[in-house]
């Protein structure tokens, strides 16, 4: 790879998904991207620069989805959880009593282990939640780890990463090697493609948004423009929640923290009105693919 393909590709990453690299990244790039060239008959990067620049859509989605980092675990980093279910729902299930709805959203959900842990959290408060109207969406930019995420299958590794036991004996089923989700906990999440560089103002707001390491690979900038973005889809009363290596402090004042509960974080209702934010995208990128 030549310095300006890289160069080219680093723009087009940061551009299409967000991710910012710095000048030091050629081997993940190589390492990410030669697998994928060959895989299509190509010698290697440089030509797949040039179908990349003959203007290949469909190869430029694939380099974008072969750069995501896409690790993830149930209840992973366990404390946002605790959040869910010690101080988020309790709050919530006054707030909403009368509405008896929630609206929750996973926002780069990956293989799906985020939203199910968020509906196995909704599942344990039983009848307290029973006639509500509970929507758990889950988006992500690859169409890859949504299809995984929609289909509910885990390994034996993948279960016994941060699921407890009871858990997994009572939410799913074995079948040889792998874990099938039971149809309950599937059916609670709605999955559906959405890059968080793209407008995402039609889903309406929510009262959860759960926003966990992804912008961690993006530049201030960029955060700063999705904070403002994910604080008009939330709530007034509403919170997000953050990663654990992730914060808003020193990014943006579009949310302010949660006292005493680390990542969690809520609306600033003190930030001066300002206009709607616009999605820092170009227009030859796919729409959002409602499936
Ligand atoms: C490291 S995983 C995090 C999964 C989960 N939130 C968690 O914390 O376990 C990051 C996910 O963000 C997705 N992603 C990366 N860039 C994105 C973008 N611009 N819009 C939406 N999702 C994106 C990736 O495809 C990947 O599945």
């Amino acid at each position: 790879m030549t310095p300006l393909d890289y160069e080219f590709l680093r723009k087009l990453l940061r551009e299409r998904s967000g991710l910012d690299l710095s000048s030091d990244k050629q081997y993940l790039v190589e390492s990410r991207l030669i697998p994928l060239a060959r895989r299509g008959g190509l010698s290697g990067i440089v030509e797949l620069v040039q179908k990349i620049k003959a203007g290949s859509e469909a190869l430029t989605s694939e380099v974008v989805e072969a750069m995501t980092t896409n690790e993830t675990f149930f209840f992973r980093d366990k404390i946002p959880f605790d959040h869910l279910r010690e101080t988020i729902l309790p709050a919530l299930l006054q707030a909403r009593a009368s509405r008896r709805s929630l609206r929750i959203w996973s926002a780069a959900s990956s293989t799906g282990q985020e939203p199910y842990s968020i509906a196995m959290c909704l599942k344990q408060f039983g009848s307290a939640l029973a006639g509500w109207r509970i929507e758990i969406l889950a988006t992500d930019l690859s169409l890859g780890v949504l299809e995984k995420a929609r289909a509910g299958i885990f390994s034996q590794f993948e279960v016994q990463r941060g699921l407890p036991i009871q858990m997994l004996v009572k939410h799913f089923t074995q079948a040889g090697e792998l874990w099938q989700l039971n149809a309950d906990i599937r059916a609670m999440v709605q999955h559906r493609q959405l890059n968080l560089m793209q407008d995402f103002s039609h889903l309406g707001t929510f009262d959860v948004i759960f926003c966990r390491n992804v912008l961690i690979y993006f530049d201030p900038d960029t955060k700063a423009g999705i904070f403002d973005r994910l604080a008009k889809a939330t709530e007034p009363d509403g919170m997000l929640v953050l990663g654990a290596a992730e914060s808003v402090v020193g990014i943006s004042d579009a949310f302010k923290p949660y006292p005493e509960r680390r990542g969690l974080y809520r609306p600033n209702a003190n930030r001066a009105p300002r206009p709607y934010p616009a999605a820092r995208m170009q227009p030859a990128l796919k729409a959002v693919a409602a499936r």
